[in-house]
């Protein structure tokens, strides 16, 4: 199971392949290089965008992408934690057992991935998440305080408030971005597993 998030409408006028039409392109090529030896069943990949006009484009993208049989799309027109609730009540396993999961997490900004969803995903011992995390978006919500309901919002972001004792109202923006990054690394390294960081 493939999941992409934060899927975006598919191609942009800029650059024609979005991250859906790359994923699907990228099973496709695994799957004709395997040939018979393909062993691993239907490749599900799931597309979550709550924009509708991003929404009807990535669904016109993806339907008309001529792929194999065993590669089966879900599109969701819904945020990112209700998606996968969506999903997950179609095709539960994945979440559940040990079918492999793969989740990406692109959002625009720092907010609507809560970690305590994230931690869910990474649950199964074969689950993996490649998150885009905005820190300076992050640190921004810091910085701006009650404007940005930034104890709400943190508090989500991390799952819980142990940003309070770390953050400072007087470090510099790019200390407070590393400490964001260090925190964030700090509970994804409470999980099973290992974790890569590229900045
Ligand atoms: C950075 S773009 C995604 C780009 C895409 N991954 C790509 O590479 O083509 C973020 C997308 O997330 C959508 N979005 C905004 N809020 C969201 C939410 N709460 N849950 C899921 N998607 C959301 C936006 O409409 C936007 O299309």
């Amino acid at each position: 199971m493939y999941v992409d998030g934060f899927a975006g409408p598919g191609e942009y006028t800029n650059h024609p392949i979005g991250s859906p039409l790359a994923a699907l392109t990228a099973a496709q090529h695994a799957i004709e290089l395997t040939g018979i030896r393909w062993i691993a069943g239907d490749v599900h990949c799931a597309f979550i965008e709550p924009d509708l006009e991003r929404y009807k484009n990535l669904e016109q993208k993806i339907g008309s992408f001529d792929k194999p049989a065993m590669i089966v799309t879900h599109a969701y027109p819904e945020t990112f934690t209700r998606g996968l609730e969506s999903l997950k009540k179609d095709i539960p396993q994945p979440f559940s057992s040990q079918h492999p999961l793969f989740v990406f997490i692109d959002p625009f900004g720092a907010t609507g991935v809560p970690f305590s969803v994230v931690a869910e995903l990474l649950k199964s011992p074969c689950s993996e998440v490649l998150i885009n995390l905005d820190a300076d978006g992050i640190a921004r919500i810091f910085q701006a305080g009650e404007s940005a309901a930034h104890e709400k919002n943190l508090n989500e972001i991390f799952a819980g408030d142990e940003w309070k004792p770390l953050f400072d109202a007087g470090d510099p923006f790019e200390v407070l971005c590393r400490k964001v990054l260090q925190l964030y690394k700090t509970k994804l390294g409470h999980r099973k597993g290992s974790i890569r960081v590229s900045i």
